[in-house]
């Protein structure tokens, strides 16, 4: 019976990849699903009753000292009651999707509007959640203003002052700051891989420095994070990218910045080929040995680039979720694990990363109806199988 169940599955799992590689031409998955055993992964989760296998993500990762969590924003949340309560059972910690960004948070020069991350704190606190930071400085999402009022002269000044006047105001009740977000582009040529943009340009190198000792003094008891993308395949940009990050990190410790930890974004690809766990591992012992933490911060995995079979998707997003993390979770000053949004109800990757046939994207937790995928299945093996860390410092209760 089993068997025949087997059998069935590999048949429609193999029909829907035919199709596919007939008319995608993409044989490089076909190369990927192979390699990685795909079809014959099974993604069960482990557990002596029914209740130990529906065990919520937070509480899998709390067993092993790690942290799970992810990003929503107050409009999802306070309008979608059904979905606030499934982001609580399986979330020890939120992140604000916009709120503290600052498009939402500086409507003007001379106003904070601290409203919609407020009642996200809220919200985490009324739900046992912690509550973390994103991003005080980042060269996204700044508001139309910035270009006219921000310049040479003022430039410190504003800085400070935004970080310290955020920082101070949730001072004590965060887990963690995006202190500095996505500063290295090293398509940008300087021999330092650093991101061309405003604040480089009026303040030189030494902004990112400034940024960490403003927020260390607003709030000494914030884990100080460098969060940033695009390094976790064996690509020459990933590697370019990921030589470049280590000389941030090296530079910015050597000279006693407040930096604890690194945020390694994680927006994967599940038609990626070029997956290098040896290389991977080597990346992240090297930050570990910097005396940083690290974060995985933004993990999701786009299915743009796959078949339109959900079976197939699934399988192959899937797959890209376990061998992540069972990567990465191998390095113990791995402590957080947090995906970009928790159900493909609410994902960016929608706008981001539409598909060409505009078939609904798959690629969190949860499927748009809130019911497990295999996605689950993969993230909650990755943790029942990560060897255990010592509880982890600077927690906010
Ligand atoms: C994204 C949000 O999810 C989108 O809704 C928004 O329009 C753009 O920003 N890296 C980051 C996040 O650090 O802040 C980004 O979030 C995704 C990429």
């Amino acid at each position: 019976m089993l068997q025949k169940r087997v059998l069935t599955r590999r048949r429609s799992f193999l029909l829907g990849m035919g199709a596919f590689t007939v008319a995608g031409g993409l044989m490089h998955l076909h190369n990927r699903m192979q390699a990685i055993g795909i079809e014959q992964r099974n993604f069960t989760v482990m557990g002596d009753t029914l209740r130990d296998r529906h065990t919520p993500l937070r509480d899998r990762a709390a067993a092993k000292g790690l942290l799970y969590g992810a990003t929503s924003s107050h409009l999802r949340l306070s309008s979608d009651k059904i979905f606030a309560a499934h982001f609580a059972q399986e979330c020890a910690i939120l992140v604000p999707e916009w709120e503290l960004k600052w498009g939402t948070l500086r409507p003007s020069p001379d106003r904070f509007n601290f409203e919609p991350g407020d009642w996200l704190l809220k919200f985490a606190r009324q739900h046992n959640m912690l509550f973390r930071g994103h991003t005080l400085v980042w060269h996204k999402n700044l508001p139309q203003w910035f270009t006219d009022k921000v310049d040479s002269r003022n430039a410190e000044q504003m800085l400070r002052q935004h970080i310290e006047t955020v920082v101070k105001h949730y001072a004590g009740q965060v887990h963690s700051w995006d202190v500095v977000n996505e500063a290295v582009f090293p398509q940008d040529g300087r021999s330092d891989g650093l991101r061309q943009w405003p604040w480089l340009q009026f303040l030189g190198p030494d902004y990112i420095d400034l940024a960490f000792r403003t927020a260390a003094e607003a709030d000494p008891k914030a884990l100080l994070v460098y969060n940033d993308y695009g390094l976790d395949y064996d690509t020459w940009k990933d590697e370019a990218k990921r030589g470049a990050v280590l000389k941030l990190l090296e530079r910015l410790k050597s000279r006693g910045t407040p930096i604890h930890a690194f945020g390694m974004q994680a927006h994967l690809r599940a038609d990626e080929t070029r997956f290098n766990a040896k290389k991977l591992k080597a990346f992240l012992r090297n930050i570990a040995e910097l005396d940083l933490k690290i974060l995985i911060t933004e993990l999701d995995v786009t299915d743009k680039k796959l078949p339109k079979d959900i079976n197939v998707r699934d399988r192959l997003v899937a797959g890209m979720y376990e061998d992540y993390l069972s990567t990465v979770l191998d390095e113990p000053a791995v402590i957080a694990v947090l995906t970009w949004g928790l159900s493909d109800k609410y994902t960016w990757l929608a706008k981001e990363k539409p598909r060409k046939d505009r078939a609904p994207v798959r690629t969190l937790p949860l499927d748009a109806r809130l019911s497990r995928k295999l996605a689950w299945n993969a993230i909650a093996r990755a943790f029942d199988r990560a060897p255990k860390r010592d509880v982890q410092h600077r927690e906010t209760a």
